[in-house]
């Protein structure tokens, strides 16, 4: 069974997914990595050169790919929920689990981990906040489309496999 970890940027997708994998010895597989060694680019260089369209395909064509991998944790990118049937895909193909991080938190890390993405490497803190708060906004209506929801500030691989276990995973 495979276990697509979904959230906002800075959700911890990736941290926590590397160690839900060994938790539950699997692969995991970091999407924006995937589509990056795949196109030998950086997803910066795929928005700046290419723009955000070109992206969204790129990550739908990564998601009907890894929907097809079996026993693989995939941290996805933030955005990749809430662009064409995505969350259907990856939710008929594994479990999904949304890391619902506070907005504050959330800016709180993203603020000292801006450089590698572009729709917010150029703001500052008072932008970056409204950006959060209204991408959330938009966005968790996708998000909860997740089977398993998890909440707050410092979620942790166990929190997950507990989860799981509880539904008989
Ligand atoms: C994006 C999130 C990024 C990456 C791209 C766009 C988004 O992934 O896919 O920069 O739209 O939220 P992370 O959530 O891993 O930062």
């Amino acid at each position: 069974m495979s276990i697509f970890l979904i959230g906002f940027m800075g959700c911890g997708k990736s941290t926590l997914g590397r160690r839900l994998a060994v938790l539950t010895k699997s692969t995991f597989i970091d999407m924006d990595k995937f589509i990056e060694e795949k196109y030998f680019k950086t997803v910066n260089q795929i928005f700046a050169e290419e723009g955000e369209t070109e992206f969204r395909k790129k990550e739908r064509l990564a998601i009907e790919e890894l929907a097809g991998f079996q026993d693989v944790v995939v941290g996805t990118g933030g955005g990749a929920p809430c662009f064409a049937d995505n969350m259907q895909i990856m939710n008929q193909s594994g479990v999904t689990v949304w890391l619902d991080v506070p907005l504050d938190e959330l800016v709180s890390r993203l603020s000292k981990a801006k450089a590698e993405r572009p729709l917010i490497k150029e703001k500052n803190n008072a932008e970056l906040t409204e950006f959060v708060r209204h991408k959330l906004d938009e966005r968790n209506v996708y998000y909860s489309q997740a089977q398993i929801r998890v909440t707050g500030n410092n979620i942790q691989a166990e929190d997950i496999t507990t989860i799981l276990a509880a539904r008989g995973h």
